[in-house]
């Protein structure tokens, strides 16, 4: 089965170009589910129960979250009251929501999907990497197509993450710095892993949601259903030529 993960998707330029492209980008790669990571979604920082609405209605199956989840108060009831949408796993018992699912696409397998965040130059959280294998092995006995997004700064602790969770998982995805890295691989165990997937939104500009042509950054992961193991990672780059507003 082929899974697309879409990296941040940050304010209306994100969403724009994630609507216009989806759907081509499903027939294209044959996708059974799309997952999408949506914490800066809503006005560059955050996601509200109308931004997700619009991802979902775009072509995302499942929304991951990171430290802007939190960003706006009408996440919490969001988060407790939709499976599909994601928060980090490592924030203490007792956070809205969850940081843990099964979600099926379209078509194929429900496939389990795990949301970490980082600790290193980010703020202190449980332990992502103790945290996301027993995870695994829960998930692991009803999905055994795993998929963990890692939002984190550091690639030294991202790539440790990804060698820690080798052959426990269908992959490890990177996000949260928004710049694609150029590091896919397949592990040895079967685990694909890219330090970061890259963002969607505004192609010029910074921290700010910034006007002009957008890009949608992504990765296809090839995963044998059967065993959870992954056959490949792609990288998928898109670019507007204009403004499409
Ligand atoms: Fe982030």
């Amino acid at each position: 089965m082929r899974i697309l993960f879409v990296g941040d998707v940050h304010g209306k330029p994100g969403r724009r170009i994630l609507r216009d492209r989806l759907a081509k980008l499903r027939q294209a790669h044959d996708l059974a589910l799309v997952i999408v990571n949506g914490e800066n979604s809503a006005g560059g920082a955050g996601i509200n129960s109308e931004v997700a609405r619009e991802l979902f209605a775009a072509g995302a199956d499942a929304i991951t979250g990171g430290n802007h989840t939190w960003q706006l108060r009408e996440a919490y009831e969001l988060l407790d009251s939709d499976p599909r949408i994601l928060r980090p796993l490592n924030y203490p018992p007792g956070a809205p929501g969850r940081g843990a699912t099964v979600v099926t696409g379209r078509t194929g397998p429900p496939v389990g999907l795990i949301n970490l965040q980082g600790r290193v130059f980010m703020r202190e959280l449980d332990d992502p990497f103790r945290a996301a294998r027993a995870e695994c092995e829960r998930l692991r006995e009803r999905a055994p197509v795993i998929v963990i997004d890692m939002h984190a700064e550091a690639t030294s602790e991202k790539i440790a993450l990804g060698w820690y969770l080798d052959g426990h998982c269908s992959a490890v995805i990177g996000t949260h710095t928004h710049v694609q890295t150029a590091d896919e691989r397949v592990l040895p165990q079967g685990t694909a892993y890219i330090t970061d997937v890259g963002m969607t939104g505004p192609r010029d500009g910074g921290f700010e949601v910034a006007s002009g042509p957008a890009q949608l950054n992504a990765v296809v992961v090839d995963v044998d259903e059967s065993t959870g193991r992954a056959r490949s990672i792609t990288r998928v780059r898109e670019f507007e030529e204009t403004n499409a507003d």
